[in-house]
């Protein structure tokens, strides 16, 4: 397995509830290492071209409402196998499916509001971490 390189967000929900610091320790002791992070805000423009792939889905609306309601922590992470491991980490979209110990099990209300990003693939990973993060903000 090669070091590699995942996107993540702690979205708008985990932000205000104040689990940004508990979701970074749990990315942490995972064994990810931090390349770029910021806290941030989408604007709902902006959140709208992020999730374009989901533009035709009947809970587009609703997620760009979410993700625009209030800051944001963007964050890429870097380890072996980081996308499988990370999707891992954070668990089931739907926090009802997802298992004990998992991100979304322990911090996501519903499946709209899950807490937290993840890439599902190494291409989105790279196309989602520069939607953030210029060359120059990327270790
Ligand atoms: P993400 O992209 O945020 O890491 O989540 P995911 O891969 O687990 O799920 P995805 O299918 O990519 O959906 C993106 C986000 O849209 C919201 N969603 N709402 N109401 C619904 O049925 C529904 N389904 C998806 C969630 O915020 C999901 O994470
Ligand atoms: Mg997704």
């Amino acid at each position: 397995m090669t070091t590699n390189r995942t996107f993540t967000m702690i979205k708008p929900d985990a932000t205000s509830k104040g689990h940004t610091g508990a979701i970074l320790k749990m990315i942490n002791e995972a064994g990810f290492r931090i390349a770029a992070m910021k806290m941030t805000y989408l604007s709902k423009e902006k959140a709208g071209e992020f999730y374009a792939v989901h533009k035709e889905r009947p809970f587009y609306g609703e997620l760009v409402e979410f993700m625009s309601r209030g800051p944001i922590t963007a964050a890429i992470i870097e380890k072996e196998n980081a996308v499988e491991d990370f999707r891992k980490l954070i668990g089931a979209t739907n926090p009802a499916q997802a298992e004990e110990g998992t991100i979304r099990k322990l911090y996501a209300a519903s499946i709209g509001e899950n807490a937290v990003h993840g890439s599902d693939s190494d291409e989105n990973a790279q196309i989602e971490g520069d939607f953030f993060f210029s060359k120059l903000e990327q270790f």
